[in-house]
């Protein structure tokens, strides 16, 4: 096999390159909540550095969206560069002394509970977090020790796929010794910053007003580059731009049905998504419940001032400039200028406002000013309309917010639609069981009767005010078209091969046409796990080592058809960063990474075997991402993934991640970029458009749709009414695949009202592709189909739902089952035969598995 991998494992141009715009780009990711004006530390010198993120600082989460990197600037790491002292050595050294003791003792544990089970280290990694351990107690001597004025502490938090977050000490809320150790800082130090370096929200009641407390910066996981980046921060070279992209409530309690959230009620296979669309701020805004942190909210080192200059319609757009003034006379800094909407009250119940655009300044120096131009489309107005069903935009007057948080905004304008516009009418779909019938929560008006004086005087004050034209807006009613019969007779004599397709000899379906039963069913069905090395659970990728899997090799030699190599996750390529090949390119055992578990290289490897290096970027995780509210930064940092898969051989990303964050305690919520969907679905665009803009290289993105839990989540089934679906859990997906075309989309785990998203045709078929033109390809979860239960770590009779199966895949136009074995391949054979699947919808998959190699090229 030839690698594309270095044989040397010294630092390439690329890789540095990539360093540098990680740590250019993500100080815009970062979130200053609070600053007395401790911040910034212009002149570095002493200062004393706690808590356990200051040298174990976390880069990203865990799982599939951990990346392999060659170093992590911790922040103490960045902290020394910049040329401060850490003058809190003694209390460091001590916590890592009992890290290593507890990551020792903890991988003992893995290791021996995967001897017995006779299963990889890595799915019983999966179960059994490492927790980070207890801190020590900062004393008196180490505060003798440290002799300064500034104290900064990191509390870190770390989450991963396959189990939700807990609202316990040490996870949701502050441990004791947190606790301690700040009371005990406030006493002894001047200053103190508190950084928090972690992949979701946290409680923050007992943070924001502490004793002490100067600055908090929110730090997210920002990849690799993170003590550069934070050190960057705190110096004032970089100027916080970012704000939140999830509403931190005051008490996890105040969020809506969090007591019922995954395992909570002590239901993990039934999720009933109550709320309805009342979902982070729809839901607080609404209900007039006051938030700690609301949605968009965050600080700068500058002040800023912003003035709306005109509200205008611009065809099927809304523009909106604004002028943004520097007020400050220190630091150059960027805006974010948020519009939201409120909608007529009306037949359909809307939430008290939702964002309808934004846009980011550019960096304004002191006593500059710039104009920023809002632009979005009438459409996201639009609401789903249940009655018809439809997308509507309802008529009556749109009250138009500006501002730069949900809570902070001014009306500056009132826009009327004259009357209801039925945008795309549809068929009734996705509907759950009657039995499981719940009605959602409606807006009880409350939030608007708490501003109602200041919203009546602001309105009498608006004078913008016109009537939008609505007559160029697209009204269609949708064509559900199914799947297409496949032409099987256009067969011809000499073989076809990829080649004869792209010279245009031939078309897609003549090439599929010659392929038997058989042979259609390896094309769905990714390369089985090489003999030999089945304990590397996530790594059937043998072409690219480390690769979450790949198509099938099959026909590489006959038909000229390429596996394509399929590679994790939203925070950069997780590859195996040193891997071992024969001189005649056979991949040999050992060197994989998966979080803290590595293999050492056997042995008997021989002694002439050739390294290979591939070591990526980690870039910030996708909240932290979705936290910078600039788009083109995204696209410039999917563009950096899509180098690195050209440089290595990947063809497709398994990501982005673009799930709704529904409660904070959703284990991946790191993963996915906000609790909005608009922020979702326009950051999935721009990353996809990123990476695509590499050539052959595509996006993937997931987890479609209503992965809202990790605990039992293969095996959960989300209830959502099918007006929350369209407007909130599917919305995102749709922008990004109307804005972007990812080349592919992979399903969720869970079950949607019933059904496997994977087996799911009004998901698959009528919606993504009938409705949204959906022209790409669609796979599985990883191990969706596969039906030994016990293998994925499920005891069969626990489970309540069945798995999915191989067979609806391809009837759903889920075309590739990953990473695939042989039993998926026979029962589609089977099911053919027996009349439960026709020869078509299995050469309609490989017709799109074939288009898919075609754009991969
Ligand atoms: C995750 C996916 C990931 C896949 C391959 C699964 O466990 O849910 O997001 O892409 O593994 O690693």
């Amino acid at each position: 096999m030839d690698f594309l991998a270095k044989t040397s494992d010294a630092i390439t141009d690329l890789e540095q390159r990539h360093a540098n715009t990680v740590r250019e780009l993500a100080s815009e990711c970062l979130v200053l909540l609070e600053n007395d004006g401790a911040l910034p530390i212009r002149n570095p010198g002493r200062i004393a550095v706690y808590g356990n993120g200051a040298r174990h600082t976390v880069q990203g989460g865990g799982g599939s969206g951990e990346v392999n990197t060659r170093y992590k600037i911790s922040i103490c790491d960045g902290l020394i560069d910049a040329g401060f002292e850490i003058a809190s050595n003694g209390w460091l050294d001590r916590y890592d002394e009992i890290y290593d003791s507890n990551i020792k003792a903890y991988m003992d544990k893995v290791e021996s509970i995967a001897r017995e089970r006779g299963v990889p280290a890595t799915s019983v990694y999966f179960e059994m977090a490492f927790e980070a351990p207890v801190m020590p107690k900062i004393t008196e001597e180490d505060v003798a020790q440290a002799s300064c004025d500034t104290a900064v502490f990191v509390i870190s938090r770390d989450s991963t796929e396959g189990r939700d977050r807990k609202p316990e000490k040490g996870d949701y809320y502050l441990t004791d010794e947190e606790e301690y150790n700040l009371d005990f800082l406030a006493y002894h130090f001047d200053k103190i910053i508190v950084l928090l370096n972690v992949g979701g929200v946290i409680d923050m009641s007992k943070l924001k007003h502490r004793r002490g407390v100067n600055a908090i910066l929110l730090v997210g996981q920002i990849g690799n580059q993170t003590g550069y980046v934070v050190a960057d921060c705190i110096t004032g070279k970089t100027n916080p731009s970012g704000k939140l992209v999830d509403t931190w409530a005051r008490y996890y309690e105040d969020y809506p049905c969090s007591n019922e959230f995954s395992g909570l009620d002590g239901n993990t296979d039934d999720e009933f998504y109550r709320e309805g669309i009342y979902v982070g701020y729809r839901y607080f805004d609404s209900f007039g419940i006051m938030p700690l942190y609301p949605f968009g909210y965050g600080k700068s080192y500058t002040t800023f001032s912003n003035e709306v200059i005109s509200v205008t319609q611009e065809g099927t757009d809304i523009k909106i400039w604004v002028k943004v003034t520097n007020t400050g006379t220190e630091f150059a800094g960027k805006q974010v200028i948020q519009v939201y909407f409120s909608a007529p009250e009306g037949e359909v119940d809307r939430p008290y406002q939702e964002l309808a655009g934004y846009a980011k300044s550019d960096l304004i120096y002191p006593g500059e000013s710039m104009n920023v131009e809002v632009v979005f489309p009438i459409d996201n107005f639009a609401c789903y309309d249940d009655d018809y069903p439809a997308r509507v935009i309802p008529g009556g007057d749109y009250i138009i917010r500006v501002g730069t948080s949900s809570r902070e905004t001014k009306i500056e304008a009132v826009l009327t639609v004259p009357e209801t516009v039925i945008k795309e009418k549809y068929t009734r779909l996705l509907e759950d069981d009657p039995r499981y019938a719940f009605e959602d929560m409606t807006n009880p008006g409350t939030g608007k009767a708490a501003h109602q004086a200041v919203e009546d005087a602001q309105l009498a004050a608006c004078t913008r005010r016109f009537t939008l034209d609505m007559s160029r807006i697209r009204r269609s009613v949708i064509r559900y078209r199914g799947v297409t019969e496949t032409h099987i007779d256009q067969r011809r004599d000499e073989v076809l091969t990829l080649g004869s397709v792209i010279g245009r000899n031939a078309g897609v379906a003549e090439l599929v046409a010659q392929f038997s039963l058989e042979e259609l069913s390896e094309l769905l069905v990714g390369n089985y796990i090489k003999e030999g090395f089945e304990d590397i659970v996530f790594s059937s990728a043998m072409h690219v080592p480390g690769a979450a899997a790949e198509t099938t090799s099959r026909f590489e030699h006959s038909r000229r058809i390429k596996p394509l190599v399929m590679a994790d996750g939203p925070a950069g390529l997780r590859l195996q960063p040193h891997f071992k090949a024969t001189k005649d390119g056979d991949l040999l055992r050992g060197g994989e990474m998966f979080g803290l578990i590595r293999t050492e290289f056997p042995e008997d490897t021989p002694a002439d075997a050739i390294d290979y290096y591939q070591y990526c970027t980690m870039i910030p995780v996708a909240t932290a991402l979705a936290c910078s509210w600039n788009l083109k930064l995204i696209e410039k940092l999917g563009r950096l993934v899509g180098e690195e898969m050209e440089e290595y051989g990947v063809h497709l990303w398994l990501a982005p991640g673009m799930n709704i964050h529904r409660n904070p305690l959703c284990g991946r919520n790191f993963e996915y970029y906000s609790e909005d969907p608009l922020v979702t679905g326009l950051c999935a665009a721009a990353d996809t458009l990123g990476v695509q803009s590499v050539d052959g290289k595509g996006v993937t993105i997931k987890h479609f749709a209503c992965n809202n839990q990790e605990d039992n989540r293969m095996f959960s089934n989300s209830h959502v009414s099918v007006r929350a679906l369209r407007d909130i859990y599917l919305r995102g997906f749709e922008i990004a695949v109307k804005l972007a075309q990812p080349f592919c989309v992979m399903c969720s785990y869970n079950l949607l009202n019933g059904i496997h998203t994977a087996n799911n045709y009004e998901l698959l078929q009528s919606v993504l592709r009938d409705e949204w033109d959906y022209e790409g390809a669609v796979m599985t979860d990883w191990f969706s189909s596969f039906e030994d239960v016990e293998f994925l770590g499920y005891d069969e009779k626990n489970l309540k739902y069945p798995p999915a199966f191989s067979r609806l895949c391809v009837y759903a136009g889920c075309d590739m089952q990953m990473p695939g074995c042989a039993k998926n391949a026979e029962d589609i054979v089977t099911a053919v035969h027996n009349g439960r699947l026709t020869l078509s919808d299995v050469q309609t998959a490989a017709m799109n598995v074939i288009r898919l190699a075609i754009k991969c090229l």
